[in-house]
């Protein structure tokens, strides 16, 4: 994660302390610089504007540390360093949680509120988001199509691009499987799904595969979790109207529904004796 050093003090800085003076709150966490980042383009400022901006600021953040954690998670798994690595993933699934019920903030905004500044915003969308789909990339949801709504940005393109050619989650945790001995062939799914049975059978040497399996199953229905109850708190807010970024709107979010990171996951379940 690019972190910021504090080294660059000058005598006296923006936030009245001189050099070497004692940390503070506002100047280790920067936050006159965050309180400068919610720019409302509608004018006079609509009341609900700072409340939209602010909701995605903070996603994004989240979504910053989710990668952050996610990278860790695949440094540790190949170095089959499983119970850490649970441990990490624990973190993504408390910040995940949060992020589905984040979106209930914005059901206190009115229909016609959001009306009042949504103009402005056309045709920026959520659906631009290069974290969102970095999120869904790493783990192991890879659509490359998805690169070609990035090209005008020329950063977030490139840092997809990355995330589209690295190894996912999903890779990292067949890699380990199959470094302890599981048979994962990449062409037939049925027998992976078989074989991932035996992650399901209480077995104790398996107990950090196991809970890791469990881990990912949760990830993905968080990730479901929140695709619901945006799809739904966008129908709440402007129906069947078209997506500023272009798309049919509801439509569109309801059928990415059912995208799944970890489909041979889900699939053992059916199997299961
Ligand atoms: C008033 C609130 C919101 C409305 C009306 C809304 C509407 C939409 C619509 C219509 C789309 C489909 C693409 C398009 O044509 O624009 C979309 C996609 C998306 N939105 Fe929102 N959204 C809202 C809030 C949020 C928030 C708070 C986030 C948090 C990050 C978010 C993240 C996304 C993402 C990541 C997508 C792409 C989903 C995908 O392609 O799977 N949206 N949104």
């Amino acid at each position: 994660m690019t972190a910021t050093s504090a080294s660059g003090d000058k005598t006296t800085d923006k936030y009245g302390g001189t050099q070497g003076s004692p940390v503070t709150y506002n100047k280790y966490l920067r936050v006159h610089d965050l309180k400068e980042l919610q720019v409302c383009l509608s004018d006079p400022p609509h009341h609900d504007e700072p409340l939209f901006i602010i909701i995605h600021q903070t996603y994004e953040l989240w979504f910053k540390l989710v990668l952050h954690e996610l990278d860790t998670v695949q440094a540790l798994l190949a170095e089959d360093n499983v119970r850490r690595a649970n441990f990490f993933l624990r973190r993504v699934i408390a910040i995940m949680k949060l992020l589905v019920q984040q979106i209930h903030i914005l059901e206190t905004m009115s229909p016609q509120d959001f009306l009042g500044f949504r103009h402005n915003l056309n045709p920026a969308s959520g659906f631009q988001s290069s974290q969102f789909r970095e999120v869904e990339f790493t783990l192991g949801a890879k659509d490359e199509r998805m690169l070609e709504h990035f090209k005008p940005d020329a950063s977030a393109y490139a840092m997809l691009k990355e995330r589209f050619a690295k190894p996912s989650v999903l890779d990292s945790f067949n890699a380990v499987l199959r470094r302890k001995g599981f048979v994962l062939p990449e062409a037939d799914e049925d027998a992976r799904v078989k074989e991932l049975v035996r992650l399901y059978k209480n077995d104790d040497s398996l107990a950090d595969l196991s809970d890791l399996a469990e881990l990912l199953v949760e990830i993905d229905e968080l990730v479901y979790l929140w695709r619901v109850n945006h799809v739904t708190v966008v129908e709440r807010i402007i129906g069947f109207k078209r997506g500023t970024g272009g798309s049919e709107g509801v439509g569109y979010l309801q059928s990415t529904l059912m995208k799944r990171c970890f489909p041979d996951l889900w699939k053992v379940r059916t199997v299961l004796e």
